[in-house]
Order: structure tokens, then sequence, then C-alpha cells
């Protein structure tokens, strides 16, 4: 049905079952055109370039981010290559020179994990890990773990990367928090991929997403939304973070921007920025927004476990599959299977036939886009394997 917006993404994958959108999205033909404007302005106006960035092209996409999170508050958006960089500069807010407690869960993305792992070998970082399996009662116990202690930051994700289940109520959680805890939400799998409406906790959450997965601008354009009148100085800073009106500082303190402004790094491909652009103009040409790419996915999700209810495969079916409310769940679908074995495999013999899914320890992926029609989905081949 939105085929004719992916042309080239799909010219170059004939004959593939791209089942891994979740993970890298086929970008749409808009981008590459996007790619060249880039080109082109960035040769037009050479020395003249940043302004322009500045000026006319990094508020107009602030503007439909903040519209898309509900914040009213564009201004407090900053951009930066990946997350990483933006969650370290939220890291380096905190006064390391006394103990820190971290809360957070089990399930939280390779960028979190890594560095608060490598944190934690310090002594003085307390960090509490609350699994997010059995999902029924996640929310409840990491409530009460919330609850139990005075934490200086917590860190969550809005859908959980590791199985699709998304948060039901944030806000919640966010208000449960004392005003001293830095609240950082997780949002990658969750922007442009679940209807999300941030306008009651805007001035408590740092919200983190990038373009790479559901917002198609494919790598480089990543986000953060900084609470309302956020006054921290973030240790990791770049000279971008001195950019419009600046705060007063004590004598000989470096300044800050008094706006998301002030967690922004330094210089920067804007291309992928470009990118993320044209995807919204697009998108706006369709008639399209959250809610109803949302929709799109569902029925496409609806459509798959319908086929595979059908092929009766003795691994891949519902009894594997980590669900707790569709209602609140991401665009992608997890079976976990008995071992990581199991899954490799599986992953390899649908990939021979064109399936292309994500494997991820003892867990399969699969995705959902506007780039796929759900009467094309067809899992037949699931009959023809050997196990
Ligand atoms: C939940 C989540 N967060 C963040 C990222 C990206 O992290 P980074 O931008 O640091 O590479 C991903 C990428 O897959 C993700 O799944």
């Amino acid at each position: 049905m939105y085929q004719h917006l992916y042309r080239r993404f799909l010219q170059a994958n004939q004959g593939k079952q791209h089942f891994a959108c979740h993970s890298h999205h086929y970008w749409p033909d808009v981008t590459r055109d996007a790619m060249l404007r880039y080109w082109d302005d960035s040769a037009a106006r050479v020395d003249d370039k940043w302004d322009y960035f500045f000026s006319e092209r990094i508020p107009v996409v602030q503007q439909k981010i903040a519209q898309i999170l509900n914040t009213g508050a564009p201004q407090q958006l900053v951009f930066a290559p990946n997350t990483h960089e933006l969650l370290y500069r939220i890291l380096s807010s905190l006064d390391w020179c006394k103990p820190l407690k971290v809360l957070s869960t089990d399930s939280e993305f390779h960028s979190f994990t890594r560095q608060i792992n490598r944190l934690n070998e310090r002594q003085t970082l307390q960090l509490t890990s609350v699994p997010t399996l059995p999902f029924a009662d996640f929310e409840q116990r990491f409530m009460r773990t919330l609850k139990g202690d005075e934490y200086d930051l917590v860190f969550i994700s809005q859908v959980f990367f590791n199985s699709g289940m998304a948060i039901e109520n944030l806000a919640k959680l966010v208000n449960a928090a004392p005003k001293s805890t830095l609240f950082v939400i997780d949002g990658y799998h969750g922007f442009m991929a679940l209807p999300t409406d941030l306008s009651g906790i805007a001035d408590r959450v740092f919200y983190l997403a990038g373009s790479y997965k559901y917002a198609q601008g494919g790598e480089g354009c990543c986000f953060a939304h900084i609470p309302l009148g956020c006054t921290l100085r973030p240790e990791y800073t770049g000279w971008f973070a001195e950019f419009g009106e600046l705060d007063l500082a004590r004598q000989g303190q470096v300044q800050y921007s008094t706006d998301g402004m002030r967690f922004a790094g330094s210089t920067m491909d804007f291309s992928a920025l470009y990118r993320l652009e044209a995807v919204f103009d697009m998108l706006e040409e369709e008639h399209l927004n959250v809610a109803t790419v949302h929709d799109y996915v569902r029925q496409l999700q609806h459509t798959f476990l319908q086929q595979l209810d059908r092929h009766q495969h003795p691994e891949l079916n519902r009894s594997h599959l980590l669900m707790h409310n569709p209602a609140h769940h991401g665009h992608f679908l997890t079976f976990q299977l008995s071992d990581s074995a199991k899954v490799q495999r599986l992953h390899q013999q649908l990939k021979q036939h064109g399936i292309i899914t994500d494997a991820r320890g003892d867990r399969l992926r699969f995705g959902f886009a506007l780039y796929q029609n759900a009467e094309q989905i067809d899992l037949s081949v699931l009959e023809q394997l050997d196990e």
C-alpha cells in the first residue's frame, strides 16, 4: 500500500521479506533527495551553512519532533549523532565525587548497559536493576523499588528492545520519583512507533531517541528532550552548548545555553537531519502520522500471527511470543526459544529463504513497517524447514 515510497530499498532487496525494520528500517526514496540537498546546500553556502542549519533547518525539525511528542517545547531538543553521547552528557551532570544511586532494568540497550556497567566498577555507584519479566507486574515492582530509596538517576525504556513490551503508564513512574532524581526515558523503540504524549512530564524527563528506526531517516540524527527549566551543567560538554542565550555562570565557570542546547556537543554531520525532515514532509503529504502508521503495523502483526497459527511450527509459535498487552506493544514481535543455538539456526534457515529477521541470544525478533503489505506476508516455508 505504501511501497511506492520505498522503491529504491525494495528494488535493491527484491525477493526478500524484510522483518528487521525495528533494527534497520528501510529508508524512503525522499531521503536520497535529501542527501543531495544537503550536498547542494553545503556547496552553495560553504561558510554560511552553519548559520543556515541553525536558523532554518534545525528549528523545523525541532518543531516536528516536539509536535510528535507533544512537549510544546521545541527549544528543549538537542541533537547528536547517537544516543550514547547524549546519555553520557546526562551522566556527566551528576556529582561523581559522592556516592550515587542509579535505578534501571535488566532490559536496557547496550549503549546504557555497557556504560553503566563500566561506571559501576567505581566503588561509589550503587546500581539497582529490576528484571522486566514477568511483565505482568513489572511496573508495580519497578514502582516499589523506586519508592524504596532515593535515586540520583532512573533510566528506563519506553519499549524494551529485547521483548517489544511497552510501559503502560510512564507518567505514573515519573511522578513517583522525587524532583531531585534525573529521570531518563530511552524512547528509541517508542518514537514514531507508538503515539507518545510527554506533555504532562516535559518538565521532568530526559527523552532519548533517534532517526534510525521508526523515524526512517537513517543513522546520525539522535536527539534528547531536556526537561523544561533544566539548569544542569554537563561536564562532558561541547562548544555548541554555548549557542543562543546563556545562563549566568559564577565567576570562572563555563556558561551554558539556557535551552536544550546546554546538552550539545560539537560539529556533526547534519545530513541525517535533512533525511529526517524529508520523512516528516513525506508522511504529511501522505496524510500519515504516528497513530495511522501504528494502526497499519498492528494490522500487519495480526496477519503475521494468523499465518503463524496456521503453520504450527514447533518453535516459532504463539506459545513462545513475548507479549503481555497487545495494546501496549512496540512494532516488533519477539519469540523466546529454548536456547540461542535454536534461534541462530532458525534465523539462518529463514534467511536462506529470503526471510530477514534479527537474532539476539535466545530471542528471534520480527519487525513490521509501512513498506510491507499484509497480502505479501508468506510464512509457508516454515512447513519445509527441518528441525
Ligand atoms: C533501545 C535502544 N536505545 C538506543 C539505541 C541506539 O543507541 P546508540 O544511538 O547509542 O547507538 C538502540 C539501537 O538499537 C536501541 O534499541
